[in-house]
């Protein structure tokens, strides 16, 4: 049955402190908890515990209760007997570590055990009230010969054998972590605003060293910008972070004790690509910032998740922003939006940002509730404004510091702060979908008015047909025919479902640059020439509105070469202008040379009403590339001489725009040169950046067989290569020999696929491979059907994750319509699904 928003019912109790004492042992770990509760309202005593544990004793204020005083049912313990106003009840169990495949609860990663509590995982380790708004002071004794053991909080205690930890902390148990292993760290400190010194330590695996210097560099920097743009301060004596190989996501904020994925940890320059080093600085800073935002205040229940993810990824952002270049950010950020939530809100998937019922709530770490999430922070930041923004959040910090808090909440600050009514914003958090914002221009010459109406329109979702119109800040600026800004950005406010702006007192008519900066997560529609578009192109002072305009003439490019037409010559001369821009940031012109992804011309089409046909679109795509390459061949050979950073590598933002650029150049001569160019970067790459990029480019060009044996040869040992090696593959390989491929790789030995970033890298990559993924056989559908049934019997939430690929299956022709069903049907027949596949299954297969 579905939990629902509107059945909230405070804890009956309250826990006044947590007291675990857990003997780790591979295959039978015991785990004594002794939890001081006090009765708060009338209700049963019930706790949360995971199937696979047995319960040994259990105990309220040192006498054992008998069978007959609880009821043990599915994953519910009720305790019957009558209790006294406070009391300690105490239980204790046994668990095995080595049997758990599913990431979740205490598992062993490596030979280091390891913990997963978000969102219901501690309920694995102990019998407890598993839910955020549950929060109390953690003391925890781990008992056992590995030589690190670690807790939340601070140490108390350390000798060999034994260890403690105390968290004076306030926290929901899904913030509790432990990690024992043998384990080094690289080790700083970092002196607080108010002078408190804290011990910082990243471990890693003996060996790994040398690969985690840029991750402790990142948290410095995150902990600074913290306290220099938010005030927040760090809370404990000591911070640590710890890379495991095994993790079903990117990394978790633990009070105290970060785990990560590994990939989000280790990077050298032979191993590492510039993207690899930019998530790392973003999800460490991520994880960081949860600190206040999620872990000093919380969710009140798991429908609140935006609250701290929303406004972890706003923070991220902007401090990515900062350490890079704020628009080559904004745009990575849009283009991400687009091809991942866009296609959500587009699907059966489509939910609120706080979505009202779920069935796994795992199944909602999703890129509504974190994406668009941090977008509804960034309107509501440009609606009140900075000053705005800044006394809201601080108000926030203040009343809510120990809160298991609610959306509700928020908008109250936002309302105090500021004197705004937030009633109809609101709607962002409550209703689901893109809205779709049509803008028409009217030009009065005699009078010099220009007149701007917009209407908005959200298309149904799931559960959602009623969709009121919502607040819309519409950023806007006016450009002369001569390239001058007339009028610069204006923050329209549209609230109503059809509305009108005046603009008087103009000599001519201007060029309107709209929605800069990506003011709003809406699809913007308007009638512009090619002409136009690139007007913008050469003159809009907004960054993101001026990549947006290149962006769009080659969408419009695209989608008329679909309908049989041929590449217009303001595309080509404009890619011509980006070639030959010596001054604008490299970044950004890798930016705009690149092609609109497939994903995002099957949306176009089919947000047009045509049924996309996935490999006409590849078609298209490699077509219009050749076009570029034979017509600018002689730019791109100078960008590719031109773009060879100066000195050793360094992974800022400076060298790897560069990087970017040379590599958005490869791509496209590669299309033309038979890989020659390609395979003389890969020979040469002295850092993974270029060596990968290459490789990618060779495969997608259908060469490469040699360098796809080298790149194995050298990195065999190198797991987060060998992932690589895997993903570049199949995310490459040409659309008919996507599927075949994939089937030979999961048949290489190395394909270990009970491991999250192996699995990953292989599923993942041919469903990123759209023409690929979507063989008009079906065999891609049927390809990763028989993969999700495969892990899900071992790790559910990987499975309902992947699951994913089949949501966009509706849009297509009936063929492949048939063969999606079928494959999605097949896994729900399937007995003993989880709880976390079958709704994911039955949600997708329930659309059309
Ligand atoms: N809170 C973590 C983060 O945002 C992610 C946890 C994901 N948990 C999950 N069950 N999917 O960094
Ligand atoms: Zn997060």
């Amino acid at each position: 049955a579905p939990q629902r928003l509107e059945d909230y019912r405070p804890y009956p109790f309250a826990i006044k402190e947590v007291r675990l004492d857990v003997t780790l042992d591979p295959q039978a770990s015991r785990v004594r908890a002794d939890l001081d509760l006090t009765r708060q309202h009338d209700g049963d005593l019930v706790l949360d515990i995971g199937k696979a544990v047995t319960l040994d004793r259990l105990a309220v204020d040192g006498s054992d209760l008998d069978a007959a005083d609880w009821t043990r049912k599915g994953e519910t313990l009720t305790i019957h007997r009558a209790l006294p106003q406070s009391f300690t009840l105490s239980s204790e169990v046994t668990i095995d570590p080595a049997a758990n495949t599913t990431c979740e609860g205490l598992y062993l990663s490596g030979g280091i055990f390891c913990t997963q509590c978000e969102a219901e995982g501690f309920r694995h380790i102990t019998p407890y009230p598993d839910r955020p708004d549950v929060m109390a002071p953690f003391k925890v004794t781990i008992h056992s010969d590995l030589p690190v053991l670690l807790s939340n909080g601070n140490p108390v205690a350390q000798a060999p054998g034994r260890a403690e930890w105390s968290d004076p902390w306030p926290k929901p148990p899904y913030l509790f972590a432990l990690v024992a292993g043998d384990l080094r760290a690289i080790s700083d400190t970092f002196t607080t605003m108010s002078g408190r010194e804290v011990d910082l330590n990243v471990w890693v695996r003996p060996g790994d060293e040398d690969r985690a210097g840029y991750a402790m560099d990142s948290l410095i920097r995150a902990m600074r910008w913290d306290e220099r743009v938010y005030g927040r301060e760090y809370d404990l004596d000591v911070f640590n972070i710890v890379a495991v190989d095994d993790f079903n996501m990117g990394a978790m904020e633990n009070k105290g004790l970060n785990i990560f994925n590994s990939k989000l940890v280790l990077a050298s320059p032979e191993t590492a690509t510039d993207g690899d080093y930019e998530r790392i600085e973003s999800v460490i800073a991520h994880e960081y910032f949860h600190n206040w935002t999620g872990n000093r205040i919380t969710c009140r229940d798991w429908f609140q998740l935006c609250l701290k993810e929303g406004l972890t990824v706003f923070r991220d952002q902007q401090f990515t922003s900062d350490m890079r270049s704020a628009a080559v950010k904004r745009i990575d950020d849009v283009v991400t939006l687009r091809a991942r939530q866009f296609r959500e809100d587009q699907g059966p998937l489509a939910h609120p940002v706080r979505p009202d019922s779920y069935v796994e709530i795992n199944n909602f770490y999703t890129a509504t509730v974190y994406e668009k999430g941090a977008e509804v922070i960034g309107m509501l930041k440009r609606l009140v404004g900075d000053e705005g923004y800044a006394k809201a959040l601080d108000l926030y910090f203040e009343r809510h510091d120990g809160d298991a808090a609610t959306i509700e909440d928020w908008l109250k600050v936002f309302e105090d702060a500021t004197g705004r009514d937030l009633a109809q914003f609101k709607r962002w958090y409550t209703d689901a979908g893109t809205p779709i914002v049509t803008m028409k221009e009217d030009w009065d010459a005699e009078h010099g008015v220009l007149t701007l109406s917009f209407s908005q329109q959200t298309p149904s979702t799931p559960g959602q047909t009623d969709k009121p119109p919502r607040v819309i800040p519409m950023a806007v600026g006016l450009i002369s025919p001569n390239g001058d800004e007339v009028l610069p950005t204006q923050m329209l406010e549209i609230d109503q479902a059809e509305q009108s702006f005046r603009f008087d007192g103009l000599a001519t008519r201007p060029m309107v640059s709209a929605l800069r900066d990506f003011s709003a997560p809406v699809v913007l529609r308007r009638e512009l020439t090619d002409a136009d578009r690139a007007f913008l192109f050469a003159h809009d002072r907004d960054p993101f509105a001026r990549w947006e305009a290149g962006r769009d003439l080659a969408r419009a490019t695209l989608l008329a070469m679909l309908d049989g037409g041929a590449p217009g010559p303001e595309y080509l001369a404009a890619i011509g202008r980006v070639l030959a821009d010596r001054d604008a940031d490299p970044a950004f012109l890798a930016l705009c040379l690149r092609l609109p992804s497939a994903e995002e011309l099957a949306q176009a089409r089919s947000e047009a009403g045509h049924t996309p046909d996935p490999d006409a679109i590849h078609a298209v795509r490699e077509e219009l590339a050749s076009v570029i390459a034979r017509t600018h061949q002689a730019e791109l050979d100078r960008v590719l001489t031109d773009t060879v950073p100066a000195g050793d590598y360094s992974p800022d933002a400076g060298q790897a725009g560069l990087r970017a650029l040379r590599l958005a150049a490869l791509g496209l001569v590669t299309r033309i040169d038979g890989g020659a160019r390609a395979q003389a970067i890969y020979d040469g790459a002295t850092n993974m950046t270029e060596r990968a990029g290459a490789l990618a480019a060779l495969i997608a060009a259908g060469a490469g067989q040699d360098a796809v044996a080298d790149f194995h040869d050298r990195f065999k040992d190198v797991r987060l290569v060998v992932d690589m090696w895997f993903m570049l593959q199949a995310a490459n390989a040409r659309p008919d020999r996507a599927v075949p491929l994939a089937r030979e790789l999961a048949a290489h030995p190395d394909f270990d696929w009970k491991n999250p970033n192996r699995f990953r890298a292989l599923i993942g990559g041919l469903s990123a491979n759209h023409a690929g993924f979507h063989a008009a056989d079906g065999s891609g559908y049927d390809f990763l059907a028989d993969w999700l049934l495969r892990v899900d019997a071992v790790n559910p939430q990987i499975a309902a994750r992947m699951s994913g690929a089949f949501e966009t299956w509706a849009r297509y022709d009936e063929t492949r319509k048939a063969h999606a069903k079928a494959a999605l049907d097949r896994i729900l027949a399937t007995p003993d699904l989880s709880r976390n596949l079958a709704e994911m299954a039955g949600r997708i297969r329930g659309a059309a």
